[in-house]
């Protein structure tokens, strides 16, 4: 099992990743074409979405396996008058006997499942899905310039209230299942000691051109339109995202 999502890096993601960009919720948001509609956001974590659309007053529920995320995202929710719905549960076998208008995965959440469990969580949303409803999920592509790091080096340090937590990471890429296998440690440092270090896995699968598309299609996702989001995640950045329908 990886070791995912804990205390520190929980309190990193939040510091950086709380809410999401403006382009990004507009995209998503603009999917949400009745307040009536029924959205679910599996691997949900800190409430990056969930919670502005919340705020929106939109219906929507989520769920992760990260015990820490998702004591960030009721934290988060509460301190804004929300009570968000939101479970521990896997994206492979979640249920819990509702069906959805909408599922979204946004931020290449989708790419942390090795092949077997993407397709097992496919074959999930399907069950999860109304007649008719829509799936939105982005994945991370190989953009052709994979760099390995074979030892620990130290890529950050971050300061949150009178603490430094300092960030290392590693890097393999496994090739025949075309997996980046990113390790990251962070160490929370008091007067110069260690008080606290955890190691978190973060796997990474990276889709060749085309690739991903056919495995929807395999997993009978047949109505699939792919849009690009300009600016999605701030200036000059961009990134696809899969529209799909059985
Ligand atoms: C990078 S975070 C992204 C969270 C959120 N989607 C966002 O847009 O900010 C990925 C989340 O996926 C969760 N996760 C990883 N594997 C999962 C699984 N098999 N089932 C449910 N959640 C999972 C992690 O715990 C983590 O909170």
């Amino acid at each position: 099992m990886n070791e995912y999502y804990g205390e520190l890096c929980t309190q990193i993601y939040e510091k950086n990743k709380s809410i999401a960009d403006e382009k990004e919720l507009e995209f998503f948001l603009s999917f949400v074409t009745d307040k009536k509609m029924k959205v679910l956001e599996p691997m949900c974590g800190n409430g990056r979405m969930l919670i502005p659309f919340m705020e929106k007053g939109i219906d929507i529920e989520g769920f992760d396996i990260s015990e820490e995320m998702l004591r960030v995202c009721k934290l988060k929710g509460q301190n804004l008058n929300l009570n968000p719905n939101i479970y521990f549960g896997k994206i492979e076998e979640f249920k819990n006997g509702k069906n959805y208008d909408l599922i979204l995965i946004p931020f290449g959440s989708f790419s942390l499942l090795p092949d077997e469990l993407a397709k097992e969580s496919l074959t999930n949303m399907k069950t999860l899905l109304k007649e008719n409803g829509k799936l939105l999920l982005t994945v991370m592509t190989n953009t052709g310039s994979v760099k390995e790091i074979p030892d620990w080096i130290e890529t950050n340090r971050h300061y949150l209230d009178s603490n430094e937590i300092i960030e290392y990471k590693k890097v393999n890429y496994d090739r025949s299942s075309k997996m980046l296998n990113t390790k990251l440690k962070y160490q929370l440092v008091k007067d110069r000691q260690i008080e606290e270090s955890e190691i978190m896995d973060f796997p990474i699968r990276l889709y060749e051109s085309g690739e991903f598309e056919n495995i929807l299609k395999t997993n009978g996702f047949n109505e699939i339109i792919l849009h690009e989001v300009i600016d999605g995640y701030g200036e000059g950045s961009s990134f696809h995202v899969f529209e799909c329908r059985t």
